[in-house]
């Protein structure tokens, strides 16, 4: 087997934490070098190496990849799509220089494989809101869509024309316990189950019928490194796959916190993430992942929140 050398940048984030703690269980805990511009996750701390590391100073990052023999980089650096709207210079500005610098870094030093998720942001409302495919009209209306989806030709750029072998996925929103989310429209799905233990109710900022795509976090974690351990082959799509998890509304999940909670109740006063929801699919069709490499979720809404609910309780 090949040594690998995995550097992941944006470690301390919602995805980062455990993406990194999963690949150090594969790889071993001194290939996984955990990297981030703030300070390390406490969930990271003593499981293996950890870097402070600016993406976007791209001298570090190649000194860094030099003197550590990176071999693969996890590219998770980004602002989200509702911080991102606040301040649209800055999301388009990190979030693709972040991608170039890593891309040229791996064309120059010929890395194994690169991975950089992309979301279902990249899709507009102009898109199929249900089942939405992979191939379709895409014309999104967030700075955060914008950069996605640029930045998924760009991969598709360096796969094609230099060999990069870099791998996407177009995530849902996530959902997890471990580590907090950072500034996504689909938050509100986390928040809800903390409030709801805590104040046993819950303020919602999207409308009570907005019905997004979602997957639970060991979901994400696992697509990801099936995806990235599929064979080279196997791998048809270069822009970033399709990816579906499940698909509820703020009345779906609340009435599912309300059979662990019966005393929760749920309000809802939206605000201006609820119009990046409404230019959002609702469902999305995936099957160009699940016949390249075999991609199945196992988490549903209700298993999802059973777990949520006794990992939060602990
Ligand atoms: P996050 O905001 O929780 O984590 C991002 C991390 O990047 C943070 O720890 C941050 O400190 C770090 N970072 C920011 N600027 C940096 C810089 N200049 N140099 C180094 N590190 C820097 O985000 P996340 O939810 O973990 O998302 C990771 C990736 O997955 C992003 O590309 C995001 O767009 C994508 N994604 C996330 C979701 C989701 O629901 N969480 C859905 C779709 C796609
Ligand atoms: N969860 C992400 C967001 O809401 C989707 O990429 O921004």
């Amino acid at each position: 087997m090949v040594k690998e050398k995995i550097l992941v940048i944006g470690a301390s984030g919602q995805i980062g934490v455990e993406l990194t703690l999963a690949l150090r269980k594969i790889y071993g805990s001194s290939n996984v070098i955990a990297s981030d511009l703030r300070e390390e996750n406490d969930l990271l701390k003593g499981s293996g190496p950890y870097v402070s590391l600016d993406v976007m100073n791209k001298e570090m990052l190649h000194v860094q990849v030099i003197r550590q023999n990176v071999t693969q980089i996890y590219l998770l650096a980004a602002i989200l799509s509702a911080t991102g709207e606040k301040n649209p210079n800055l999301a388009w500005h990190l979030n693709m220089q972040s991608l170039l610098n890593v891309l040229d870094i791996a064309r120059e030093e010929k890395l194994h494989k690169v991975y950089w998720p992309s979301s279902i942001a990249v899709f507009g409302p102009t898109s199929p809101k249900h089942n939405c495919p992979q191939q379709t009209i895409i014309e999104p209306t967030t700075v955060y869509g914008i950069s996605k989806y640029a930045g998924e030709f760009w991969c598709n750029y360096f796969s094609y024309r230099y060999g990069v072998d870099v791998r996407s996925l177009r995530y849902p929103g996530l959902i997890s316990y471990k580590s907090a989310p950072g500034g996504g429209t689909t938050d509100y799905a986390i928040e809800i189950f903390q409030e709801a233990i805590d104040e046993k109710k819950y303020d919602c900022f999207l409308r009570e019928d907005t019905y997004l795509p979602m997957m639970y976090m060991p979901d994400a974690i696992r697509a990801t490194i099936e995806l990235m351990e599929a064979d080279k082959d196997k791998i048809t799509v270069r822009t970033s796959y399709n990816l579906s998890g499940m698909s509820f509304s703020p009345m779906d999940i609340a009435a599912e916190i309300k059979k662990h909670i019966p005393e929760f109740s749920i309000s809802y006063q939206t605000d201006y993430r609820q119009a990046i929801a409404d230019s959002w699919p609702q469902s999305i069709d995936d099957s160009v992942a699940r016949r390249d490499w075999g991609w199945k979720e196992e988490y549903n809404l209700e298993r999802m929140t059973r777990d949520m609910m006794q990992n939060l309780n602990k």
